[in-house]
């Protein structure tokens, strides 16, 4: 087999990680995919910048569109991030020049998912976005592949890592808000503008995503009822605690008789409960469905190496695809019954 020709757009905490982890594990990489994964040809906004590897071998492309449609490339790998352009364009034109597209970005699929997904569906390629929830937990293909025969009644869990590092440092250390979100800040787990993180919009983007493959509803974050984490003290930790709680921003989307109700907002879950006991940059995902019942996934929620090995994954289930392959249901598309979104009383 030819080799895989990756063009990547964002060499930052992920981009990075993920040129760093495709050479540390090439061979293996190749022998498991059966082919070789090559990246051919890179961009970002700074070119001089020192990224802690060397760019020499790669062809610098200075405008994301004009990556995303080389013909050096077979995969579009888009971690620039940012739900409009130019991740919106470069991953458009991407897919209509009949292009693979992998990538991280929940803000982009919130707003355009349904859009894309189209997109790659008619010109029979896929859009992959594993690493867009819960950064290295593989949360995305449970959902589209492993649940099939289930229906589902509620997701929920702690979908951003960066807040539940913040609250469980405020807890076991008592720092401030402000020295928390500039360690998860400087540990690479904070998005370009953190308050996506903290105002909640990040976990609404996510929840979005997983309600739409749960319930095949569209992707609309505005309907998801949204409360961050801005407005919690050290000294209400320490009360939930007294009484016999721990503070976690939830999301939330449950099945009801009129659709599908889903919220996000700082919760106070029981001392001792499996939630509860998920600290740092860990996140948690519950899925209750009525032939698997209850299952939790926990894992890295961000970080460069965690969403890398994401991104990997997906790269490779493209590298071993074959033509009319494809994933379970994409983006926006019904399993089942299309349910509308209920606002959260
Ligand atoms: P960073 O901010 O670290 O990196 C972003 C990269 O994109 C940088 O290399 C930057 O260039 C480049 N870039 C930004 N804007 C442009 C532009 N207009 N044109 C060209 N290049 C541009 O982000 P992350 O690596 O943290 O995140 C990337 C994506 O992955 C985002 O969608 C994020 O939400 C998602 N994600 C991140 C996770 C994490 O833990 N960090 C986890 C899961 C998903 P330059 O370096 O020159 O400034
Ligand atoms: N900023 C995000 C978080 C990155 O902290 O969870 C992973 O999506």
């Amino acid at each position: 087999m030819p080799p895989l020709r990756l063009g990547i757009a964002g060499l930052g905490t992920v981009g990075a990680s993920l040129i760093k982890g495709l050479n540390s594990q090439a061979e293996m990489l190749a022998d498991r995919c059966g082919r070789e994964l090559l990246v051919t040809a890179i961009n970002a906004r700074d070119r001089g910048r020192d990224r802690g590897f060397d760019l020499s071998p790669y062809s610098w492309i200075d405008d994301p569109i004009s990556l995303a449609t080389s013909d050096d490339i077979d995969v579009y790998v888009e971690l620039m991030g940012g739900e409009d352009d130019p991740a919106y364009s470069s991953v458009k034109a991407a897919l209509a020049a009949g292009k693979h597209v992998v990538t991280a970005n929940k803000a982009l699929l919130a707003k355009h998912g349904v859009e894309l997904a189209e997109i790659a569906e008619s010109n029979g390629v896929l859009l992959n976005y594993e690493a867009a929830v819960a950064g290295g937990i593989p949360i995305i293909k449970v959902m589209r592949e492993s649940l099939t025969a289930n229906c589902v009644s509620r997701v929920f869990g702690i979908l951003n890592g960066t807040c539940n590092y913040i609250l469980t440092r405020m807890e076991a250390e008592g720092m401030s808000f402000e020295e928390c979100l500039a360690d998860a800040q400087r540990l690479g787990y904070a998005e370009a503008d953190p308050t996506f993180d903290i105002e909640g919009n990040d976990t609404a983007h996510k929840l979005a995503i997983l309600t739409s493959l749960a319930f095949g509803t569209k992707i609309a974050p505005d309907a998801i009822y949204l409360e961050g984490i801005t407005a919690i003290t050290t000294e209400d930790i320490a009360a939930a605690k007294e009484l016999g709680y721990r503070i976690k921003l939830l999301g939330v989307a449950t099945r009801t008789d009129s659709g599908v109700e889903s919220r996000v907002h700082p919760a106070m879950v029981p001392l001792g409960s499996a939630i509860a006991e998920i600290g740092g940059v860990t996140n948690a995902v519950t899925i209750e469905a009525d032939m698997v019942g209850s299952l939790m996934m926990s894992g890295p929620g961000a970080g460069g190496e965690a969403t890398a090995s994401a991104v990997a994954g997906d790269i490779c289930d493209i590298a071993k695809s074959r033509p009319g392959y494809q994933h379970g249901p994409a983006l926006g598309q019904p399993a089942a019954t299309l349910l509308p979104h209920t606002q959260a009383a």
